[in-house]
């Protein structure tokens, strides 16, 4: 018995990296998985089916059900087919993992429209299209769960990658507004944070010093199968960060929050004294960095 068994659960950008191991573990557990990937460059050109079909062999050589699908998610049709493999080839949707991703790094001095508009594409509208046509689809029956993914660089900004940064901290809220909007209907929508060596990270500042086995992609696969399996049935709205590997793994739940502040009882706060209580407003304590999914002793 696995604790997926009966569920249909999509992953796109399944082919390699987080998404892959994502799919593959899925697979382990039950789950009918359609393994959607494009198969493009890391900058978001060309396509390949073999990235896809490979993910879809794995998951059969171990004794799962899988099914490939190798659109672009960032398109309106290609959402509409992935949803379509998972309808004909297995019947149903209860699950949607939108993992795919592409980065175009620039400063914003440097920044290209199309830098901006190809990543905005994948991450942003890329999840709203997948969430939109499997949220129909699983409006028609009893739920399910959806997982986004974010990034540290959008909750709290990484140097170069103003386009990424965007689209992830819009995801971040994306997961709050749709977890509201789809509770009624018994969708749950979560994000994660990944930290995980893959091609995306591989040549990033700081990623060449830590070893590889440190920051591994399986380390994300068990909370993926977590928020779509009944086990997390309350959990909702929320986005949880993962890091792990050979010493260790930490899970970690990110969310933005307030400081203590001024408040003024009697009408508006003066310019004088917004600076006066400026210690009070704004916090004492560091932003959220990639810190918080480190280990600590
Ligand atoms: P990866 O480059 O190894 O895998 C991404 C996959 O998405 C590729 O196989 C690619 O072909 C596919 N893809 C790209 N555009 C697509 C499209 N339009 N349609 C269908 N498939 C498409 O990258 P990685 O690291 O596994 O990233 C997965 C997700 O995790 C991304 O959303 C990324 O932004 C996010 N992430 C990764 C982190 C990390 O440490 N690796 C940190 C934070 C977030």
């Amino acid at each position: 018995m696995g604790l997926l068994d009966g569920k249909v659960v999509m992953v796109t950008g399944a082919g390699r990296g987080l998404g892959r191991s994502e799919a593959l573990a899925l697979g382990k557990e039950g789950a009918k998985v359609v393994v959607n990937d494009l198969g493009g460059s890391l900058h978001g050109s060309g396509s390949e089916a073999m990235v896809a079909d490979e993910v879809v062999q794995e998951i059969k050589d171990a004794g799962g059900t899988a099914a490939a699908n190798y659109s672009d998610i960032g398109t309106l049709d290609g959402a509409d087919s992935l949803i379509w493999t998972a309808l004909s080839k297995f019947g149903q949707v209860d699950g949607l993992v939108n993992n795919a991703g592409i980065i175009r790094d620039k400063t914003l001095l440097n920044m290209t429209e199309d830098d901006w508009d190809l990543v905005q594409k994948v991450h942003a509208k890329g999840t709203f299209l997948c969430s939109r046509a499997a949220a129909r689809a699983m409006r028609t029956k009893d739920g399910g769960s959806i997982i986004n993914t974010t990034s540290m660089s959008g909750l709290a900004g990484n140097f170069g990658q103003i386009n990424y940064g965007l689209a992830k901290a819009g995801i971040y809220g994306f997961t709050k507004i749709a977890a509201m909007e789809l509770g009624r209907y018994g969708i749950r929508v979560n994000a994660v944070c990944p930290n995980a060596y893959t091609r995306m990270t591989a040549d990033l500042p700081g990623m060449k010093d830590v070893p590889e086995e440190m920051i591994s992609p399986d380390a994300m696969a068990p909370l993926v199968v977590y928020l779509i399996s009944d086990l997390s049935k309350e959990i909702n709205g929320r986005v949880i960060g993962c890091q792990g590997g050979v010493r260790g793994t930490k899970v970690v739940e990110m969310k933005m929050t307030a400081a203590p502040g001024y408040a003024k009882k009697d009408g508006l706060a003066t310019t004088e004294e917004i600076a006066e209580n400026i210690d009070k407003i704004l916090f004492d304590q560091p932003d959220l960095n990639m810190g918080a999914l480190m280990m600590t002793d």
